[in-house]
């Protein structure tokens, strides 16, 4: 069995970590651009911001010397005809990318969108679609209009909703010809990790003792959007195929002890509450007990119920970088650690030098998972290794362990295939050196194309091939028959 023949193979970036250019043409802050690069020993294990509102204005009103990676990102935004051109040398089918809410609606609140915004994508879309690769795009990747956060509470608020859906209206409209693969949320369940980050709502704005029902109050106010927009996306777009998007993890469980084992089924609960409402369009029973025991009691208004219903999916889209362990609550053990998932170690499986445990089967097993509870098709709209690279003197990057990483995840996509998943594509997470969502570094790098730029955005920015480049041309050439 091999990969059928319009398979999708490309790579995924997101506007808030490539573009930089924050305040040009008319674009307004976002989320993103208050987030500050933390040395790597400030680090206290892999934290991702959750700020109060006073340290996002401080951070405004004190930003002169502090270095907020996002605002510059590899300067995608003037850089994108000669990269895309990289990953048309490489075969590329599609190539994911987000839309920078701020760019269009600067404080999101706007009734007019800010033309100079909506250009720079029409050039942008036009470009991916002229070097032959199928732009899929995200509706909001890790970042909103920080108005928004600060006048809004972000996704706790009911009228972000309608704001998000006037958004999405609008470049559906615009970009209706262009543009038929949609994602609405990126990682929609980040937000029961990432609150500030996956919701857009920050520390004081949560009622004390009350961050999981802010959490899950934010995800159906989330939902409600999605399902509005995955709707409207039909009706305005001919031939529309929009996914929602999750972070796929598998958890295995610590040990054979039943309890642990059910611990872990309902760890899986993290995910499928999402991929659950986005594909049967309404909340799963197991829910009911959660919010009960949990004292959780979600502000719904009566239209929410038809709206989920008519909102559902085409297909799931996902992330996969490693699996986890799940157990009871009294077990203890040594973490790992993730980006946004931290769990047990699992003795059976070696970390990336972030300490994310690699796991290629556990895509298989995942993939199998979703395709058996949904028999709907699946999209890997993520997946790489992040990893420190060092370029040789004669200007070469030798990224051997990232080929074996990809290598060894494709290779068991193909057994999924065979085990009878409908996947439809692989985008590989940052096919060129970008900065990291969770620690804000380019020390980190997923690319297939260096870029020379240090963690504070010094360097020449010129792009270099890596050996994986070389490779992964030649995996898309023979529709990854040779790995
Ligand atoms: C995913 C995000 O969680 O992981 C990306 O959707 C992110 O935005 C990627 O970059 C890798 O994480 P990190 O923290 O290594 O950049």
């Amino acid at each position: 069995m091999t990969f059928p023949a319009n398979f999708l193979w490309g790579g995924a970036t997101s506007a808030n970590q490539i573009e930089g250019n924050y305040d040009v043409d008319g674009k307004g802050l976002s989320t993103a651009d208050v987030v500050e690069y933390v040395k790597p020993e400030d680090r206290t294990n892999m934290e991702i911001p959750f700020p109060s509102s006073d340290e996002i204005k401080h951070a405004l009103e004190t930003e002169s010397g502090r270095t907020f990676p996002k605002r510059f990102g590899i300067d995608f935004y003037h850089t994108y005809e000669s990269d895309l051109a990289l990953m048309k040398e490489m075969g590329f089918k599609t190539f994911r990318v987000s839309i920078a809410w701020a760019r269009i609606f600067p404080t999101g609140v706007e009734s007019e969108p800010n033309e100079s915004g909506l250009k720079f994508y029409d050039r942008l879309f036009a470009e991916i679609r002229a070097n032959g690769m199928e732009p899929l795009v995200t509706l909001s990747h890790y970042e909103m209009p920080l108005h928004l956060t600060l006048a809004y509470g972000g996704w706790l608020n009911r009228k972000l909703i309608d704001l998000f859906t006037h958004y999405a209206k609008t470049v559906f409209a615009r970009y209706k010809d262009q543009v038929k693969y949609w994602l609405t949320f990126n990682e929609i369940n980040s937000l029961l990790m990432a609150p500030y980050i996956g919701g857009g709502f920050t520390r004081d704005q949560v009622e004390d003792g009350k961050l999981l029902q802010a959490q899950y109050q934010a995800a159906h106010n989330q939902l409600v959007a999605s399902a509005k927009a995955t709707k409207a996306c039909h009706e305005i777009v001919d031939g529309a195929k929009v996914g929602c998007m999750v972070i796929g993890m598998i958890n295995y469980p610590q040990s054979t002890h039943p309890d642990d084992v059910f611990a872990t089924h309902e760890s899986m609960r993290n995910t499928f509450f999402f991929t659950d409402v986005h594909v049967r369009g309404k909340y799963p029973t197991y829910m009911k007990r959660f919010f009960r025991e949990n004292k959780i009691t979600i502000e719904k208004s009566p239209e929410d119920e038809e709206i989920l219903q008519a909102g559902t999916v085409d297909f799931i889209s996902l992330s996969y970088y490693m699996s986890g362990v799940a157990a009871r609550q009294e077990v203890e053990g040594e973490h790992a650690a993730g980006n946004l998932l931290t769990g047990l170690k699992n003795p059976h499986l070696e970390e990336s030098e972030w300490g994310w445990q690699i796991d290629p089967v556990g895509l298989r097993t995942l993939l199998n998972v979703f395709y058996e509870r949904y028999e709907m098709p699946l999209f890997i709209v993520e997946n790489g290794l992040g990893a420190v690279d060092h370029v040789t003197e004669d200007g070469r990057v030798h990224d051997s362990y990232r080929i074996n990483y990809l290598q060894s995840h494709i290779e068991q996509m193909k057994e999924a295939i065979a085990d009878g998943v409908d996947l439809w594509g692989y985008t590989t997470w940052g096919p060129i050196d970008l900065v990291s969502f969770s620690t804000s570094e380019m020390t980190k790098r997923y690319g297939f194309i260096y870029v020379d730029q240090d963690d504070y955005g010094r360097g020449s920015k010129k792009r270099l091939k890596k050996d994986s480049f070389y490779w992964y041309k030649q995996v898309i050439a023979t529709n990854g028959e040779e790995l």
